[in-house]
């Protein structure tokens, strides 16, 4: 058993969370997280009302009696979002724990904390964590440049990140992005992370409400399987590399400084990358993966993969870590 801060704060059993996945992070999967001793996190957005998310919230309530969270995501988007609506529907439907993520979470920090929330702030930059201590928040998910999604602008990874806001900061961090096996989870706590939060890996999961095509997709792939895009536009993201991602990145190289987001809305529209999730053709639309890609093997159960990566990482410590040391 490995007890961290983080463990303690959430009164979880594992130190692994599995972050909001706008599409995939449903009831489903954040119960089947939860019940597998991790932090299951269902992303508020992916419900299309806010009145839908409590439903949601209490439809995990059926499946787990297990502590999960909910993650806002603020960030510029196409169609207008009612945030502050959603963030009180997160207070009304009982949740203890929240995830904020893509941008500062300054305005919704006092009405959460009054509701008696916990808030996990995931960012790109110490910077950015170093505020969200300073607005309240009780831990940091620290997003690195392997991560799926948004990477922010500073392209640092972990390997560099993590370390520095452990010291930048005094609340509990835990590591984001390129996670998904036990030696990796060996590592981020050997940088001074108090845990792990994965999301690709979790997409190849029994409990994953998407197309197995998909699934089979991320075994398939490898570290070099995902890219960037968007960057021109100071909102970088990493994708699945496919056909419609390369399609959007070249026309982003050929726009240069021209480019605006009309040139790709055809392409990146929400809706698209939402088919492929249902329909498992990986090839119609963009959906987010991390070079993590490149460690999946299989698609285990929520419970076995997090049992595997814990038992794992324990055996490098107590194993190989244990018997270099003279
Ligand atoms: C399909 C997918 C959708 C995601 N959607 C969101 C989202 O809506 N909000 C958010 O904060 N993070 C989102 N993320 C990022 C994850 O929560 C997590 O930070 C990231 O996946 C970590 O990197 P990893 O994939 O290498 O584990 C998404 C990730 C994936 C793979």
């Amino acid at each position: 058993m490995l007890k961290t801060r983080f463990t303690e704060l959430m009164g979880i059993e594992h130190p692994i969370v599995q972050g909001g996945m706008q599409w995939v992070a449903r009831a489903e999967l954040a119960a089947g997280v939860s019940n597998g001793g991790g932090l299951g996190i269902m992303t508020a957005l992916t419900q299309p009302t806010p009145d839908d998310l409590i439903k949601e919230v209490a439809r995990c309530r059926t499946m787990t009696d297990k502590p999960f969270g909910v993650n806002l995501t603020i960030l510029p988007s196409l169609r207008p979002i009612p945030h502050k609506e959603y963030a009180q529907a997160i207070i009304d439907s009982g949740v203890k724990i929240v995830e904020t993520a893509g941008n500062n979470p300054g305005e919704f920090i006092d009405m959460f904390k009054a509701a008696g929330i916990k808030v996990v702030h995931k960012c790109t930059a110490v910077r950015h964590a170093l505020t969200a201590q300073r607005l309240g928040v009780d831990a940091i998910s620290i997003d690195g440049f392997e991560c799926a999604g948004h990477v922010g602008e500073d392209d640092i990874t972990n390997q560099i990140l993590i370390p520095l806001a452990v010291d930048a900061l005094d609340i509990p961090v835990i590591g984001s992005g390129g996670f998904g096996e036990g030696r990796q989870l060996a590592a981020a706590l050997a940088l001074g992370a108090e845990g792990v939060n994965m999301g690709t890996r979790f997409m190849a999961t029994k409990e994953a409400p998407i197309h197995d095509k998909v699934k089979q997709r991320l075994v398939d792939a490898g570290e070099r399987d995902s890219l960037l895009i968007m960057r021109a536009l100071r909102n970088t993201s990493r994708v699945f590399r496919n056909e419609v991602a390369e399609e959007v990145a070249r026309i982003e190289k050929e726009k240069g400084l021209n480019f605006k987001i009309e040139d790709v809305a055809h392409l990146v529209a929400g809706a698209r990358g939402r088919h492929v999730y249902d329909d498992g053709d990986s090839e119609q639309g963009m959906w987010s993966a991390g070079m993590v890609a490149g460690v999946i093997h299989d698609v285990p159960s929520c419970k076995e993969l997090i049992e595997r990566i814990v038992s794992d990482a324990e055996a490098v410590i107590k194993g190989r870590l244990q018997s270099l040391v003279a």
